[in-house]
């Protein structure tokens, strides 16, 4: 059976290195996972009044994320944590009360940037609030990408072994976290 993915760049910038990695991301999958990229532009703020009547995109997420069987956060760093933008779609996939749509589902942080530190505060920040929202998050291996611009040519592509290397070696342990919740779902 086919394993769908969500993810989810912490970007909006039309050139953004985040979604880019989120693309290599999603090109490299392995054979039977699928990964959506899902836009999260059109969210309103978070805010408890429009709760009464959800607005529909606030619906078309909760749909994704009831469907999907693993998450992954694509996050770039903002004065040293993650950016507003995914937190909006984590509040939003935890509201209303008591209708936390995360929980329990298996997920992963990657994180990059141009300069030296590869969004480190930022996915350290992150992994804080995913643990509260209950999702599994994957703890090894790591993931934060320094100097990204060397790692790809201005359409995204992979153009450093090593980055591709690093890429696939992640999706093999997040491939086998998923099956470890997968398998247990299905007992
Ligand atoms: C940044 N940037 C940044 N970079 C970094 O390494 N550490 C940081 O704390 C910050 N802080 C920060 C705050 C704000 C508000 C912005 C807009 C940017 C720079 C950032 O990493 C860079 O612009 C990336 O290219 C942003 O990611 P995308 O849009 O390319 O995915």
């Amino acid at each position: 059976m086919e394993t769908k993915v969500i993810a989810f760049s912490g970007s909006l910038r039309k050139e953004s290195y985040t979604t880019k990695l989120l693309k290599a991301f999603q090109k490299s999958a392995p054979v039977g996972i699928t990964v959506e990229i899902i836009d999260i532009s059109t969210l309103p703020f978070i805010n408890e009044d429009l709760e009464a009547d959800l607005p529909q995109p606030v619906k078309d997420l909760h749909a994704k994320i009831k469907s999907a069987d693993a998450v992954i956060f694509a996050t770039p760093e903002y004065n040293r944590s993650y950016s507003p933008v995914l937190k909006n779609a984590i509040d939003w996939g935890s509201r209303p009360e008591g209708n936390n749509l995360w929980k329990t589902k298996p997920a992963t942080i990657i994180g990059c940037s141009p300069y030296s530190l590869g969004a480190f505060g930022a996915v350290n920040h992150l992994r804080q609030v995913v643990l509260y929202v209950n999702l599994y998050i994957m703890q090894q291996p790591e993931f934060y990408l320094s100097f990204i611009a060397d790692s790809m040519d201005e359409q995204g592509n992979i153009t450093k072994k090593e980055t591709q290397d690093f890429i696939n070696g992640h999706w093999k342990a997040f491939g086998e976290w998923i099956e470890k919740f997968n398998s247990t779902k299905n007992n």
